[in-house]
């Protein structure tokens, strides 16, 4: 017995209405055993004409039952902002792909501090009730009508909108998903893809990091700044890198920091003078924003490049020219989503991400994993600094 939504024109002696609904259907009986509908009218009618017009119903009922009954999945849905506690363990319907689309069953999901600011409102969802989640890896379970070049089976990951990653399956476009190498492991895949690009962006995009660089990269232990810091050393500067934590200095030195600094218990600017003989840093790639924005600028010497791009401890104070003026500083706020827009630079990037795994330039840290029921658990536990490398949510 199945749920069929149909749609009924019901008939009686006043009036005709078209009215829609979901039924128990019975296979081979053509009866309906059970009616699920909020409208009243129909509630009121459809016994009457149940009991009286069995041959009408059943006739009406067998064309219009030809959609499949909707495919239910496990979601995190957000129906408030907040902390979190808003993160809801739902059943949501998956639709099936339309042109140009196709259907991922998700093995792994990443977890970012962008979902954070989704969550809290800090950016704005475009709708909510939402599905967090802007990464994941999984095999392609359905494609939409005339695509080609996608097929039932393929690994493919993703990395940015449309938001939704948190769920069992999902609908994504297909000129959004990149496939994934053989070679690299589906959670592998969904820890690295969007915090990959991310560093493969700022490295060589945003400033490029060129040998004989010093770099400042914050939070060099998290996610991003692990990648950030393995890769630069792998172009040849001299990274810096501050965490807050000894175990977490510990990660970022076998990650290719030449210096660590312990920012929540020394003055991280004065240990970057001292660093650099006074010279200062060509670039700090800094996603901490409020807490160090303004040690980051003195941390720069002349010329040289102010990279922020996040803010996990608060919006920075706003910059008066004058802040960046005193060392014809560049100062920029930049998005992944405005260096992976065409379909050329998505697989470029996530090409140049996935052969620095491949060829050991990139070594992936899976350091936390939860089951998708638990994101309360992992956000938790991102937002208190708890974590360092990636965070994977499992289906
Ligand atoms: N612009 C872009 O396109 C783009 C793309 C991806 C990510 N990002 C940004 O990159 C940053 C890193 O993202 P991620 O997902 O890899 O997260 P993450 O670095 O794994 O986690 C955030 C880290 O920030 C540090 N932090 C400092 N002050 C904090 C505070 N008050 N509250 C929480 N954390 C604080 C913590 O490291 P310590 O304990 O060592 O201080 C924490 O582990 C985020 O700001 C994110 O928005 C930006």
């Amino acid at each position: 017995m199945g749920l069929l939504p149909i749609r009924l024109r019901f008939q009686n002696h006043r009036s005709t209405q078209l009215l829609c609904a979901s039924f128990h259907f019975i296979p081979n009986s053509g009866y309906f055993s059970q009616i699920l509908s909020s409208n009243k009218n129909l509630s009121k009618c459809l016994p009457f004409t149940l009991r009286t017009r069995k041959s009408v119903v059943r006739a009406l009922a067998t064309e219009s039952a030809s959609p499949p009954a909707a495919k239910m999945v496990k979601a995190i849905r957000v129906h408030e902002l907040g902390g979190p506690e808003v993160l809801k363990w739902e059943d949501v319907e998956v639709g099936e792909p339309k042109e140009g689309e196709v259907r991922v069953k998700n093995k792994a999901i990443g977890i970012n501090f962008i979902d954070v600011y989704f969550r809290k409102g800090v950016y704005k969802a475009a709708t909510v009730p939402y599905t967090p989640g802007v990464e994941a890896c999984g095999v392609v379970t359905a494609v939409g009508p005339g695509l080609t070049g996608r097929q039932v089976g393929d690994l493919v990951a993703y990395a940015g909108q449309p938001m939704g990653s948190y769920a069992e399956e999902q609908i994504l476009p297909a000129n959004r998903v990149v496939p994934v190498p053989p070679s690299i492991d589906p959670t592998v895949a969904a820890s690295l893809l969007l915090k990959g690009m991310t560093a493969q962006f700022l490295l060589r995009s945003c400033f490029k990091v060129e040998p004989g660089h010093t770099v400042l990269v914050h939070a060099a232990a998290g996610g991003v700044g692990s990648l950030l810091c393995q890769w630069a050393n792998s172009l040849g500067a001299t990274v810096i890198g501050t965490v807050s934590t000894k175990e977490k200095a510990a990660q970022a030195k076998e990650d290719g920091c030449h210096h660590v600094i312990i920012y929540k218990e020394e003055d991280f600017v004065a240990r970057v003078k001292e660093i650099t003989s006074d010279n200062g840093v060509e670039v700090v790639y800094d996603s901490v924003g409020k807490d160090t924005f303004e040690g980051s600028l003195a941390c720069l010497k002349t010329r040289g490049y102010m990279v922020s791009f996040g803010q996990s401890s608060g919006a920075p104070d706003p910059v008066p020219l004058s802040a960046i003026a005193v060392k014809s500083l560049f100062l920029t706020r930049p998005s992944l989503f405005h260096y992976a827009v065409t379909r050329d630079e998505l697989l470029g990037m996530a090409g140049e991400v996935f052969g620095n795994v491949q060829s050991g330039v990139l070594r992936v840290r899976v350091n936390h994993t939860y089951p998708l029921s638990q994101a309360v658990q992992a956000h938790e536990d991102l937002e208190n600094r708890k974590t360092s490398g990636s965070v994977v949510l499992i289906p």
